[in-house]
């Protein structure tokens, strides 16, 4: 239970005369004017946006603290000060001295970059109306206050109606606003999730604290599609793009080895190739442990069962570990296959054929069902240069010259085209 307080009402309600009213319209009387874009001059966040940047609109970025949300948002305000934009940072948490030497890291800085460092919605306001910028960003939202609610700063009411002020601020000048909100570690309470209705779109920063690639996801998009990612690596001079994360994530894998096999996920409408790498060790302990890493535990007992009751491959006493590799987290049932082969090479001891990738949903019956979009996985498994996909056998018919896809109905058959079963 969160205590709320009601801002203090000032005037009644109101009364509106008949001019001043708004009125319904006719869709079909509406005129239509293409939506417009501005690119941030940041690739991948451009795509994740759905092809730029909507002006007018109201953008949250979410993320636990270090995540790296201030770098990129200072990155995106240099390039689109350096495209002719005039833009207004305003920090909380940080000195104009530190927004400048983090900005001058970040590249060069112009003069049309503001900086105001301020708590207070009526200061933000009124530098908006002074220097007129086109572009504000918040840093961070739970530094606001707005006079007219005395709870705390951080507060579910306090983050609320300084979110729907900086709408009305977005809507009645035009303003692109970028508003940063941390994940609290306990619970997303006055966290971006209570916000997420307000906004236009949602975009949450992930990662693990010990690597250094950041992965940036839409959650909720008005003017795009979800569930895009943008794949990021932070470095001494910021945040830098991955063009090609399959590349990218497949980095250092050693085929030789048993245990690993390259799947294909789909994330948001990209395709990318990542490693799963599973370890069967015998345990001496009447319980072996199952760990998964990236992977839903459930998940992985349940293709465990499957792999121990349709193919004849044991876990038995031996303890079973599965690695997403480069700690991304993967949901998608399309890797089943994948992680079965992984499972299966494991337990067996036999390294899978270095140049083949796997791709299917596997049933309780043991059956490689089909998945969405199979040729857009297909064209991502040829282009790094893997020679053959095991594939569902209602997979649409796909040629490609020098890809040899090979279709199977059940996992006992991929696992003797992958030579793990006789
Ligand atoms: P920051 O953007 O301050 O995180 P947030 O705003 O999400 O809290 O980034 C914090 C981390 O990023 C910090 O630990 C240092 C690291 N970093 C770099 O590695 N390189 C850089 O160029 C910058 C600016 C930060
Ligand atoms: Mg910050």
């Amino acid at each position: 239970m969160v205590e709320e307080q009601l801002p203090i009402q000032e005037k009644g309600r109101r009364a509106k005369n008949e001019s001043m009213r708004v009125k319904p319209q006719r869709l079909t009387e509406l005129s239509l004017k293409p939506v417009s874009r501005v690119l941030s001059g940041i690739a991948e966040l451009d795509r994740v946006l759905g092809g730029g940047i909507v002006p007018g609109s109201l953008l949250l970025l979410g993320g636990e603290p270090g995540i790296g949300k201030s770098t990129l948002l200072l990155q995106v305000c240099n390039r689109l000060v350096q495209n002719g934009g005039k833009v207004l940072y305003v920090s909380g948490e940080e000195s104009a001295e530190q927004v400048r030497l983090r900005a001058e890291r970040l590249g060069s800085i112009m003069p049309d970059l503001f900086v105001l460092c301020a708590v207070d919605l009526d200061d933000i306001i009124a530098a908006v109306e002074e220097i007129k910028p086109e572009f504000l960003v918040v840093d961070s939202i739970q530094t606001l206050v707005s006079s007219t609610l005395s709870s705390a700063p951080g507060s579910v009411a306090q983050v609320r109606e300084c979110t729907a002020e900086l709408l009305r601020l977005a809507k009645n000048n035009r303003l692109t606003v970028f508003v940063i909100g941390h994940v609290t570690k306990f619970g997303a309470i006055a966290g971006p999730k209570t916000l997420e209705h307000m906004v236009d779109a949602v975009l949450y920063f992930e990662g693990e604290p010990s690597l250094n690639y950041r992965i940036v996801r839409t959650v909720k998009n008005r003017y795009g599609p979800t569930n895009e990612i943008g794949v990021f690596e932070m470095s001494e001079a910021g945040l830098i793009e991955v063009a090609n994360p399959s590349e990218f994530f497949l980095s250092g894998r050693r085929s030789d080895v048993s245990g690993s096999a390259v799947v294909v996920t789909l994330e948001g409408s990209r395709p990318m190739l990542v490693e799963i790498q599973a370890l069967a060790t015998p345990t001496p302990f009447p319980l072996p442990q199952r760990v998964a890493t990236g992977f839903d535990l459930r998940r992985l007992a349940l293709l465990l069962g499957i792999l121990e009751r349709r193919a004849s491959i044991n876990g038995g006493r031996r303890d079973i570990f599965l690695n997403v590799a480069g700690g991304l987290k993967l949901t998608e049932p399309a890797i089943d296959l994948g992680v079965i082969a992984a499972l299966a090479s494991a337990i067996r001891n036999t390294p899978l054929p270095a140049d083949t990738v796997m791709i299917g949903e596997v049933g309780l019956a043991g059956e490689v069902r089909s998945v969405t979009r199979t040729e857009a996985r297909l064209k991502e498994v040829a282009r790094l240069g893997f020679k053959r996909a095991v594939v569902p056998l209602r997979s649409p018919k796909m040629n490609k010259s020098n890809l040899r896809v090979v279709p199977v109905d059940t996992i006992g058959g991929a696992l003797k085209v992958l030579g793990v079963k006789k």
